[in-house]
């Protein structure tokens, strides 16, 4: 329970440094639907943890109804995921999630249809992924890369790689140790 509040403290913190229109603490708390979809998600995995049956789906559709943003609750969450916008992000159930992560409005972290068990993907720290993207499997995005909007990735991505396009390839190395921190969105050339 402490590594819950743990965590729930740090996602406001992502929350008020990366969003330049955040405003005060007031605000993120009462209004950043993201912060908000996190907050029951951490509850609901840990719910789901101890084994209790039916309330952690419950919670997550109810956080869905509220903010447009579907976490199953058995997906593994780091600290510091800052989900800007929100609204039609999808996160299924054997998603893993590194620290200091930022999605944007519309991110599907979802399966292909065509793996069982273990089918999505595991996104490791400090990684950016632009509004729309979809990321459909179990495969592996690297720590700070960065996935651009619009995007369907269908292959592991490389760390500190920049990915973009319908299927995903890479277009860029990732500018920096964090993009996800700095939102830093400018690409280098990859022979560089
Ligand atoms: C990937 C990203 C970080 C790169 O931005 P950038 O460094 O300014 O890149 P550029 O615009 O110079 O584009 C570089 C190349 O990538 C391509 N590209 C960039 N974004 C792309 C995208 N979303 N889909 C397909 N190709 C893309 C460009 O066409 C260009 O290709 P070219 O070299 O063949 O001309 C940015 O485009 C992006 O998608 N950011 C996500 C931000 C987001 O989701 N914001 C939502 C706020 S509500």
């Amino acid at each position: 329970m402490i590594d819950t509040f743990r965590k729930i403290k740090k996602d406001f913190q992502a929350a008020l440094s990366m969003d330049p229109a955040a405003t005060s603490k007031l605000e993120v708390a009462l209004t950043y639907s993201g912060f908000h979809a996190l907050l029951f998600h951490r509850f609901a995995h840990w719910l789901g943890k101890k084994r209790i049956p039916f309330f952690p789906r419950a919670l997550s559709q109810f956080a869905r109804f509220l903010t447009g943003i579907e976490i199953h609750p058995g997906a593994a969450i780091g600290s510091g995921l800052f989900i800007d916008h929100g609204m039609g992000v999808v996160i299924g159930e054997t998603t893993e999630i590194g620290d200091n992560v930022t999605l944007f409005q519309g991110v599907t972290l979802g399966g292909t249809g065509k793996q069982h068990e273990d089918r999505h993907p595991k996104i490791r720290r400090g990684v950016m992924i632009g509004a729309g993207a979809k990321i459909l499997g179990n495969i592996e995005i690297g720590h700070c890369a960065r996935v651009a909007a619009g995007s369907v990735v269908l292959k592991p991505v490389p760390h500190n790689t920049t990915v973009a396009g319908v299927p995903a390839r890479v277009v860029g190395e990732a500018g920096c140790p964090e993009p996800a921190r700095t939102m830093d969105q400018l690409f280098q050339d990859v022979d560089r």
